[in-house]
């Protein structure tokens, strides 16, 4: 049962598809109060559970920290970091007498205080005062979250080779480079089904262009890559360059389909080109000009792309530079410039990216009038997006893309995955990555991963050994890495075929994997479920942080500490562990309870939960090459429920893609 209230006059972001009626009343549960902003108060005790918010920093229960949703480009993903990229209004509140959820539909910033200012308060707040605010009872967790995806609408749901292994580098600088990344993983027999094109394979980091020094006959290329069982993915951002003579540009000035200053003219803002003009996907017309250009693209055969910068991020607009120049210039021309002249000119350059005076700096053209952009901001990453997916259907309607991106908010799902932007080679960020899974899936994101072996600073082997034991079971599974860093391409460590059997599991593993994400899409569930959430009765299960259900079937519980020889692992039912060791597979029954389980780094154990089994097909070096026929049952079970479809279309409700395994 989902109830809608409204508050002031909302914008319309489309999160919800759902007709549903607005209730007249008061909001239940919580105390509001509008005298200022608006806030929600709800008391909680020791024990009740706060769920969701999607991309967010700490634990699946979200007490003890206070979070904002604000699409936000820092890539300091540590304790402290109230903002993501994505912003997922979604909680569901357990309380030992009730369970419900809440969704906050307002594109600017909300903030959720659970239990951080006042131990025993939940406390949403927010400066706008136009939401939408819907209220979903039920008798579960999983009734709550079932209900709420389903007035979302259904998950996007990427081609099938996108289940692959993928390699990413900001950046290849050349077709060379590519060919010798692919070269290293078919001569090590290490699987891999796509590269991505990072930002330089750009003229000048301009969209829709392709540098013809390094990527010249780009179409020649990908039928190159694709005879080698390789799909390359190139990057869009959303920054424009501004450059006379750039098609896009000029049109885009031409059409006025750009973000406007406060005097009507194209908003600039430096990003990767220099300075740009900002597409304004909340402009229909505008949306559907620039998800066009994307056939620019799959003309040449490209197959999936992955949407940046789409905060969208802002290194300085113009307005900082004419800032700063007139400040330096009142300074210089001072009898003495001091260090607290330094001082200041230091610190107003440092607050200068991403900040609001220019979010506030810019407007957008909508179907329900002129917006400020402070007031929409959550929804830009998302609409560019759709920009893309919607652009991607009309050039070839029958054809899935794999499409992600790194803002976010409730309703994009629908369009795209999203990775979770610039994490770093920290052991960390495997358990950071682990947590936020759930609730991400919560929100209707179900196509999702990290940057396996982490974006930022320098990755060991034990490292990325151990998150590809983890990245083996998100749909997502990419490794990247930034500029200046290591290269942690898998063959670059000592002793690859560590690391090649690990990445054979995973395609041993893509008809269950596949097969659990299509369900999860299909029946509005969740692919990584929390322990909590399946045995809410199970106190210990309830607070187990470090393990998750993956679809009906498995538990994975990786290692996520340097220097580990395994971990400790709950099982709240018997269960079976399969440990993967040299590429051989070994099934121990485990009684429930606490076990020490011991993990080398170059294997892998997971669980197969009682009384199930799940499909192993035989291992290959891409998804071209994957025999879905010859399959295996593994567990205590006796059947499975393959869902199996041809990866690549829309006939997603034809009988025949449902199968009964039977050992
Ligand atoms: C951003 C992206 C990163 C990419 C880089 C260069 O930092 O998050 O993935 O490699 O830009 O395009």
């Amino acid at each position: 049962m989902i109830k809608k209230f409204i508050f002031g006059k909302p914008f319309e972001t489309e999160a919800v598809i759902a007709e549903i009626p607005t209730e007249q009343g008061a909001v239940p549960y919580f105390t509001c109060d509008t005298a200022k902003g608006i806030k929600f108060t709800l008391n909680l005790k020791k024990s009740d559970a706060v769920y969701g918010l999607g991309e967010s920093v700490r634990g699946i229960n979200k007490r003890g920290y206070t979070y904002s949703t604000f699409c936000a480009d820092d890539p300091n993903h540590t304790e402290a970091t109230r903002s993501l990229y994505g912003a997922h209004n979604f909680i569901v509140v357990e309380q030992k007498d009730r369970v419900f959820g809440a969704f906050f539909d307002c594109p600017s910033t909300v903030t959720f205080d659970v239990a951080f200012t006042k131990a025993d308060e939940l406390l949403i707040t927010s400066d706008n005062t136009n939401m939408y605010v819907y209220i979903i009872d039920g008798s579960t967790v999983y009734d709550i979250i079932r209900q709420f995806r389903k007035a979302i609408g259904m998950s996007y749901v990427p081609p099938m080779w996108a289940f692959g292994y993928t390699q990413c580098r900001w950046s290849y600088l050349s077709k060379d480079e590519i060919r010798e990344v692919v070269r290293r993983h078919r001569e090590l027999h290490i699987p891999l089904d796509a590269v991505y094109l990072d930002i330089d394979y750009m003229e000048r980091y301009k969209d829709f262009t392709i540098d013809e020094k390094n990527f010249s006959d780009l179409e020649g290329f990908a039928k190159e890559m694709k005879a080698e069982g390789i799909r390359l993915v190139p990057i869009i951002d959303a920054g424009v360059k501004i450059e006379e003579g750039y098609d896009v540009y000029e049109e885009g000035v031409e059409k006025g389909f750009f973000c406007t200053d406060k005097n009507g003219k194209p908003f600039e803002a430096c990003v990767w080109p220099g300075m740009t003009h900002f597409p304004d996907f909340l402009n229909p017309e505008a949306r559907r000009w620039f998800g066009a250009k994307y056939k620019i693209l799959t003309d040449m055969g490209m197959e999936g792309f992955w949407n940046d910068m789409n905060e969208p991020a802002i290194f300085f607009s113009q307005n900082s530079v004419d800032k700063t120049a007139q400040m330096v210039r009142e300074k210089a021309s001072k009898d003495e410039f001091t260090i607290d002249d330094f001082r200041e000119l230091q610190g107003y350059l440092g607050s200068r990216q991403n900040c609001e005076e220019d979010y506030s700096g810019f407007y957008h053209n909508t179907p329900c009038g002129r917006y400020c952009h402070k007031d929409v901001h959550n929804l830009y990453g998302y609409n560019m997006t759709r920009s893309a997916a919607e652009g991607l259907k009309e050039a070839e309607p029958d054809k899935r893309f794999l499409l992600f991106s790194r803002a976010s908010y409730i309703g994009m799902h629908r369009y795209s995955g999203i990775w979770t932007g610039d994490n770093h080679s920290w052991w960390s960020h495997i358990l950071a990555e682990l947590r936020v899974l759930p609730g991400l899936n919560m929100c209707g994101f179900l196509y999702v991963g990290a940057d396996l072996g982490g974006f930022g600073c320098e990755c060991s082997r034990d490292l990325l050994l151990r998150w590809l034991s983890l990245g083996i079971f998100t749909p997502l599974m990419r490794n990247h890495s930034a500029l200046g860093t290591r290269y942690q391409e898998c063959y670059r460590f000592e002793n690859p075929e560590d690391f090649k059997h690990i990445i054979d599991l995973r395609y041993r593993l893509i008809p269950y994997l596949y097969s659990e994400y299509m369900k999860a899409a299909l029946n509005s569930d969740m692919y990584f479920k929390p322990l909590a959430f399946e045995f809410p009765e199970d106190e210990i299960a309830r607070h187990t942080e470090d393990q998750l259900f993956l679809g009906n079937e498995l538990m994975i519980a990786p290692v996520y500490t340097q220097n580990a020889v395994g971990r400790y692992v709950y099982l709240p039912e018997d269960m079976t562990a399969v440990r993967m060791a040299g590429g051989n597979l070994t099934l121990t029954e485990m009684e429930k309870g606490h076990h020490f389980v011991v993990i080398p780094e170059n294997e892998v154990v997971f669980f197969i939960r009682k009384d199930k089994c799940i499909p192993l097909c035989k291992a290959a070096e891409s998804t071209n090459e994957l025999n879905t026929n010859d399959l295996e049952l593994i567990g205590t079970g006796s059947e499975y429920l393959l869902y199996a479809d041809d990866g690549t279309g829309f006939d997603f409700s034809n009988p025949d893609n449902l199968k009964l395994l039977k050992k």
